[in-house]
C-alpha cells in the first residue's frame, strides 16, 4: 500500500523528530485547535484517557458556530480527536465546515468505523491528516491494547483510504513495556504500509491541567531506552517519518502551550495544556473563544513548564 510524499498544504510532517512538548510550536504563525469532539469511543483502551462527562456535548449549530470565530483567531488547523471522532454523526459536516474556511484538518481515529463511504467523503475534502493508532505491529499485539478484531478493522480502513492520495496518513503508538520490543517492526509496517509519519509516544496522564507520565508508562530509564531505539531508526531510506513525543524534561524551559494551541473538550471547556479538560478551563458556552484564549495567553506568559517528565 504506498502512498505518494505527504501532501505540503496538509502536512505537518517534514522530518524525523524528537519533541519533549506536546504543546510545541509546529508553525509559529498559526494557532491550532485541538478538537476532542465527543468523549464517545465504540474501544476502551487499556491506556486511554479520554475525557467523560454527563453534560451534554456542543451540538452541531454550537460547533460550527465556534468554527466560524477561528479564522479571525489566527487558527491554521484544527485537530478533531476524541472519544471517537467518528462516533459523531455530524463529523464529516463540521471537517466540511473548517475546510470551507480554507483551515487544515487532521482526524485522530482508531480506524474502526472507516466505511467506503465515509473514506470517499474524506477523500472528498482533502487534503488532510488522517492519524491512526497504531500500538502494535500486528493484530495479537494491537488487540490486546484496543480489542479483538481492531487491528483487521483498522487494516481494512487504511486499504479503503489509500485510494485518496491526498490523504496523509500518520501512524501513533503509545508505548508500554510490552510494546517496547515492537519499536522497529512497528516502524517497518508504518513504511509498509505508506505513513507520512510513525510517531512513537510516551503514555500521559492529565492532572489538575497539566500532563504528568501516566502510572502505567514507561519508567523513565525505558523512555530513555526507547528513545534510542527510536532515535536509530532516524534517517533511514525510508518514505516514512519516525518522530517521537514526550514530556520537557527542563523544567525552566518556557510554556508556550497557549501561544500555539487551544484545546476544546466535548463540553466546550476550553484550556491550552491538557488533553483531558472535562470542567477544567473556561466554557465557550458562557465566554467568547477569543477572551478565553487572551486569558490563557495572559496566564501562562512567562510561566515556565509545568509538565511533569517523572513518573
Ligand atoms: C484519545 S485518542 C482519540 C482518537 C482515537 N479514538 C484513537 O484512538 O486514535 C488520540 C490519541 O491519544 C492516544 N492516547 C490515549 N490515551 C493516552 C495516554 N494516556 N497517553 C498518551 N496518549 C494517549 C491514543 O492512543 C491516540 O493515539
Ligand atoms: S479508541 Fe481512542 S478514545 Fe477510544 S478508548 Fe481507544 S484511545 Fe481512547
Amino acid at each position: 500500500m504506498s502512498r505518494p510524499r505527504p501532501h505540503p498544504e496538509a502536512s505537518s510532517v517534514q522530518c524525523d523528530e524528537d519533541v519533549t512538548c506536546c504543546y510545541r510550536r509546529v508553525n509559529r504563525s498559526g494557532l491550532r485547535v485541538v478538537w476532542e469532539i465527543t468523549s464517545a469511543c465504540n474501544l476502551s483502551c487499556s491506556h486511554c484517557f479520554r475525557t467523560t462527562g454527563d453534560e451534554d456535548e456542543l451540538t452541531s449549530r454550537e460547533a460550527e458556530r465556534l468554527i466560524d470565530t477561528f479564522p479571525d483567531l489566527g487558527v491554521t488547523k484544527v485537530a478533531f480527536t476524541g472519544g471517537e471522532p467518528l462516533m459523531r454523526s455530524d463529523l464529516l459536516d463540521l471537517i466540511e465546515h473548517v475546510r470551507s474556511h480554507g483551515m487544515l484538518v487532521k482526524l485522530l481515529t482508531n480506524g474502526t468505523l472507516v466505511t467506503t463511504e465515509i473514506a470517499a467523503a474524506l477523500g472528498s475534502l482533502a487534503p488532510l491528516e488522517v492519524n491512526v493508532s497504531l500500538d502494535g505491529a500486528t493484530a495479537a499485539t494491537r488487540d490486546r491494547r484496543r480489542g479483538a478484531g481492531s487491528f483487521a478493522k483498522l487494516m481494512t480502513a487504511l486499504k479503503l483510504l489509500s485510494a485518496y492520495p491526498l490523504i496523509q496518513v500518520n501512524g501513533v503508538a503509545v508505548l508500554n513495556r510490552a510494546s517496547l520490543v515492537e519499536i522497529p517492526s512497528i516502524a517497518k509496517l508504518a513504511d509498509q504500509l505508506g505513513f507520512a509519519s510513525m510517531t512513537f509516544s510516551d503514555m500521559f496522564a492529565p492532572r489538575n491541567g497539566k500532563l504528568e507520565r501516566s502510572c502505567d508508562a514507561l519508567s523513565r530509564e525505558e523512555w530513555a531506552a526507547a528513545l534510542a531505539e527510536i532515535r536509530s531508526l532516524h534517517g533511514h531510506r525510508r518514505s516514512c517519518r519516525i518522530r517521537s513525543v514526550g514530556l520537557a524534561s527542563d523544567p525552566t524551559d518556557p510554556c508556550e502551550a497557549a501561544a500555539s494551541i487551544v484545546q476544546l473538550d466535548p463540553f466546550g471547556y476550553a484550556n491550552a495544556r491538557t488533553m483531558r479538560l472535562s470542567h477544567l478551563g473556561r466554557n465557550v458556552r458562557e465566554a467568547e473563544l477569543s477572551e478565553i484564549l487572551l486569558a490563557l495567553r495572559e496566564e501562562s506568559s512567562g510561566v515556565s513548564c509545568e509538565c511533569v517528565s517523572q513518573a
